[in-house]
């Protein structure tokens, strides 16, 4: 029978079966796939593991933390935090267009990752360890549309680290591999993982970087930080984070319009709210969010955000919308 206990002791066997002495990498995004991927492997082989968490700078509010403190309390996982922040925000000067953007996010995403993936095996390889594997957390319905296949992942390190061969091979462990979404979080429940990161709402890999419409600078994301964790803050009290797919809040950032506030005229940026409702994020509707709710976070956002003197909702389906505005 199917039980989170059965599944957890089964993948453990299997994953030290499959790891043996040897040591694994695995990166961590926030996400609850890699989350649990990684503390069902800690399970198995202790500090053979090592994760690493690329902090792009494009994260929300305390998500960097919960990661940092949160996730390595309730694990125990030996953690590798690079802060490439500033390297991200440097590479994201200037350009405000969606898909460069992503693009930028993306190849940063990956030297920053295999740079320190590199490091491992060169620090590993002086202790005369062998890093040869990768931990994934791919879900069965990643395995079904990728028509099934798998084995190695071939990364290629475009950035030579003390005398390192050019190509590490990894093998893969994917030990979500039979399991649908709701079963991941059962075992990251199981697990003792927190709420927080078991329950936790899609979050594009791009993080806050395609929810400002215009370019991507420290203070836009400050204030789009502040303005995301109210709507979240206010949601979860009002008790709707089971009712909705994801609530993506973006910053207008090219857009001003007039306002008044306390002594008079504002010029200040608007906030959209993007509550959707969806089974699989590839169509959605909006969300119907009670009245209050909407009000509280407006009245809120206004308040407490410098610079922000409207919120407007998105009443878009997907299609024609798709969820994210970048
Ligand atoms: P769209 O905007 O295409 O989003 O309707 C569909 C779902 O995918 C998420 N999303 C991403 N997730 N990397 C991700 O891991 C990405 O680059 C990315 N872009 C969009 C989005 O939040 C929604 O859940």
């Amino acid at each position: 029978t199917w039980t989170t206990t059965n599944v957890v002791e089964e993948q453990i066997a299997l994953i030290r079966e499959q790891v043996g002495t040897k040591r694994a990498i695995c990166g961590l995004s926030g996400g609850v796939d890699s989350a649990v991927a990684a503390a069902l492997v800690q399970k198995a082989i202790g500090s053979q593991l090592t994760c690493v968490y690329v902090d792009h700078g494009l994260m929300r509010k305390g998500e960097t933390e919960q990661v940092e403190k949160d996730f390595v309390a309730a694990t125990g996982v030996q953690l590798k935090v690079v802060d490439a922040e500033e390297r991200f925000l440097t590479a994201l000067a200037g350009v405000s267009d969606p898909e460069q953007k992503r693009k930028i996010i993306g190849r940063e995403f990956i030297r920053v990752f295999e740079q320190a993936q590199a490091e491992l095996v060169a620090e590993a390889g002086a202790a005369g360890e062998d890093v040869a594997f990768l931990v994934q957390g791919t879900l069965y319905p990643d395995v079904v549309e990728s028509g099934g296949g798998t084995g190695t992942a071939n990364i290629k390190s475009h950035h030579n680290v003390g005398g390192l061969p050019d190509d590490i091979e990894f093998q893969l462990v994917e030990p979500l591999r039979q399991l649908f979404k709701d079963e991941v979080r059962m075992v990251g429940q199981e697990l003792g993982l927190p709420e927080e990161i078991v329950q936790r709402q899609p979050f594009p890999g791009p993080g806050l970087g395609i929810r400002i419409v215009g370019e991507v600078t420290k203070e836009r994301l400050d204030l789009l930080r502040e303005a995301d964790a109210i709507a979240r803050e206010e949601l979860t009290a009002a008790g709707l984070d089971r009712d909705i797919w994801q609530c993506p809040v973006v910053l207008l950032a090219d857009v001003r319009s007039v306002g008044v506030q306390g002594d008079g005229r504002t010029y200040g940026h608007p906030i959209v709210l993007r509550p959707v409702s969806s089974e699989d994020a590839m169509t959605a509707d909006w969300s119907r969010l009670p009245y209050e709710t909407l009000a509280r976070i407006s009245t809120r956002i206004t308040n407490e955000v410098a610079d922000v003197n409207r919120v407007v909702l998105d009443v878009t389906s997907k299609p024609p919308g798709t969820i994210e505005w970048e």
